[in-house]
């Protein structure tokens, strides 16, 4: 099946949704539960293509998985085997984080490099000369990442860029090493932090979490933890884009919106109106956007992740906005689809700019990644007629009831499958 959405145009975006945990903290939660034996529980986990697909990879390494609703439960037996699943792997780019908890549990890990979204290259040489800091020796070798360890040992580790799944990696590799690691300029990612905590949970004697320098004591055994996923962030940020494109009013539950200050204070500077509550926010828009640059960095910086969103908001924005993508050097490609839509934008090596239109006009799309996709279906709520959006198994592998959360807030949009 290879399904479409048809988006139709003009609606204003009304209501209230509540975000489910984030994609990109219950994937490493899950492989998190291989360190140790006995039964994992997780709760708020998002219904999304990529947990069945991490099921998968886990349940090869000998684990057993059941999803039930938004609740997962990993058992993990006290031997597990130390090569994961060459086809599951390389269906999603998270699956490398399993390499971290492999090669400390079994002192070897064999990954498939993963396949995931087309948004650039995504080398994974940061992830192996922290493992080999600790001790561990790496190679790539027939499309798989091998890390083996006699023992691993703490370590001072400092990244030259502060990569999400690197540090994820060496984190879970270090909870069980001999000795101390301190792991220097690390990503501060909430999802990290996430990861920390139910780190900690099991045992974990860490300090420094959320912030660039995280110390990890390493303990000789962790047992298993019951673990609530923080909310998603994305798909609350896309939300609050989706309010101020649509000239709407979204109240988003199930996130603190601290997560998301710099994408909710863009929105501000477009003019929006933004109220934040403990656990949620709402954004009110009654006029046609203002042009707002952004540049994508790492965080507390505007997320790669929402870049989609923040061109799309351009599009249709009073004057010309510059965007920088500074992480991912071939997530542009999503601007080719929107200029069938009518956008009026160019690119220039990581920049590109856009004047803004009225109105953009429909035709049919291609989503390439996850956040492109979700991209495309905001611009087709802004364009006359029905925009017909392609490819929607990315939008699946991260947004939960996407069609049904739109059409609550009174979108026009309807899921067509055809069968090839
Ligand atoms: C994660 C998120 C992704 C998000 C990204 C940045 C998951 C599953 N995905 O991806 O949604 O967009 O963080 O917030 O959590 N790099 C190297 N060498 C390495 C590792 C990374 O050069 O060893 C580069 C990458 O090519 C990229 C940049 O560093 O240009 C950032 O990558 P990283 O932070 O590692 O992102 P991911 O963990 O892949």
């Amino acid at each position: 099946m290879n399904d479409r959405f048809l988006v139709t145009g003009g609606a204003r975006l009304q209501g209230s949704v509540r975000v489910a945990g984030a994609k990109n903290s219950v994937l490493k939660l899950m492989s998190a539960a291989l360190l140790a034996e006995g039964t994992t529980t997780l709760s708020n986990c998002p219904e999304i293509l990529d947990v069945p697909y991490m099921k998968r990879v886990l349940e090869g390494l000998g684990c057993f998985v059941t999803i039930n609703g938004s609740d997962v439960s990993i058992t993990t037996p006290a031997e597990i085997a130390s090569d994961a699943d060459f086809d599951a792997v390389r269906q999603f780019r998270a699956s490398v984080c399993v390499l971290g908890p492999l090669t400390a549990r079994c002192g070897r890990a064999k990954v498939a490099l993963p396949g995931g979204d087309a948004i650039g290259s995504r080398p994974l040489d940061m992830h192996q000369s922290g493992l080999e800091k600790l001790g561990a020796t790496t190679h790539i070798q027939h499309g798989c990442v091998v890390a083996e360890a006699k023992e691993l040992r703490g370590a001072n580790i400092r990244l030259d860029f502060p990569s999400v799944g690197a540090t994820e990696n060496i984190l879970t590799a270090a909870v069980l090493a001999e000795g101390t690691t301190v792991l220097d300029n690390a990503a501060r990612e909430p999802e990290i932090l996430d990861l920390c905590i139910m780190l900690k949970e099991m045992g974990a004697d860490i300090t420094g979490e959320g912030s660039s320098t995280i110390t990890i004591r390493g303990v000789e055994k962790l047992h298993p933890a019951d673990h609530a996923v923080i909310g998603d962030r994305i798909v609350a940020g896309t939300w609050a884009y989706a309010a101020a494109m649509t000239q709407g009013d979204i109240t988003v539950g199930g996130i603190a919106p601290k997560y998301l200050h710099l994408p909710l204070e863009k929105l501000k500077v477009a003019g929006a109106e933004v109220e934040t509550y403990e656990h949620g926010f709402r954004v009110r828009m009654n006029h046609r956007p203002q042009a707002v640059d952004f540049q994508t960095l790492p965080y507390p910086g505007f997320p790669t992740d929402l870049q989609p969103m923040a061109i799309g908001i351009a599009t249709i924005a009073e004057g010309s906005s510059v965007i920088t993508e500074n992480i991912f050097e071939a997530r542009f490609r999503f601007v080719d689809e929107l200029l069938r839509l009518g956008a009026d934008a160019t690119v220039d090596g990581h920049y590109v700019v856009i004047r803004g239109v009225e109105q953009l006009s429909s035709t049919p799309v291609w989503s390439s990644d996850i956040r492109a996709g979700a991209g495309l279906v905001l611009a087709g709520l802004c364009a006359d007629g029905v925009t017909e959006v392609h490819d929607v198994f990315h939008i699946d592998r991260g947004y939960p009831n996407f069609v049904e959360q739109l059409r609550s807030l009174g979108a026009t949009i309807e899921r067509v499958s055809d069968a090839r």
